[in-house]
């Protein structure tokens, strides 16, 4: 196992945070940090003045880091993966203990599956879903929880970061489907960002917000 070290820095400020993520390279999906992670991350971390205190759940969270770093800049964080995926949830785990994050819940929500667990959250502000959308199978699966969770906490908005894998995908018909809505919010300042992890650098990585659409 190795530990991955993230540094995110302030432009205007000596304001900085060190995050340590546990990482098994040749496990399963989430048993290793993606692309889209230190990207979703450093958008957190750009955005921390709002989160204080924010209940904030992540799904598909895998090692976590967007998550860790919201928990790290004060929100109340609950991280979640595949329910039947013991080790990607233990790898949450390990990942909120390595950074000293003994309050955070770590719970199994599986994308499209209306569980006891996912009706038991309390109210959320926001959701954050790093590379969730990677399979195409699974899109309308995730956009269902999503769309859920946004019907529990209509003031909630999501932030997904996206790896374009193809230009053929879409989830326009499925936001239409499910009364939501995406907006692409502006790429974070990755230069800000120290870490020998920089993957994200050679693919095409977006960031957008979700949200239920205004009746
Ligand atoms: C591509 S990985 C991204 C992991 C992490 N968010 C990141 O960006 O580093 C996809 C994650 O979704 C989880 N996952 C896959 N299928 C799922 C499902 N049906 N329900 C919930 N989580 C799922 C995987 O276990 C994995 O952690």
């Amino acid at each position: 196992m190795a530990h991955k070290r993230f540094t995110f820095q302030d432009a205007k400020s000596d304001d900085c945070l060190q995050v340590v993520i546990p990482e098994v390279s040749d496990g399963s999906y989430g048993m290793y940090i993606w692309p889209c992670a230190p990207v979703l991350a450093q958008f957190v971390w750009q955005k921390r003045a709002c989160l204080a205190g924010k209940r904030i759940l992540e799904l598909g969270a895998g090692t976590a880091l967007p998550g860790i770093v919201a928990a790290k800049c004060g929100a109340k964080v609950t991280l979640s993966d595949r329910m039947a995926s013991q080790h990607c949830l233990d790898r949450c785990r390990q990942s909120a203990e390595l950074n000293d994050l003994p309050d955070i819940k770590v719970v199994g929500i599986t994308w499209g599956r209306i569980s006891q667990v996912l009706c038991d959250l309390k109210p959320l502000d926001l959701i954050l879903a790093s590379d969730c959308f990677y399979d195409s199978k699974d899109f309308e699966d995730v956009l269902m929880t999503m769309a859920f969770l946004l019907e529990m906490s209509p003031n909630a908005e999501v932030w997904v970061s996206y790896q374009d894998r193809s230009s053929e995908r879409t989830i326009q018909h499925l936001l239409y489907k499910w009364d939501l809505s995406a907006e692409e919010l502006d790429y974070p300042d990755m230069d800000l960002l120290d870490s020998k992890f920089e993957s994200y650098k050679t693919h095409i990585i977006q960031l957008f917000v979700i949200r239920k659409k205004k009746k």
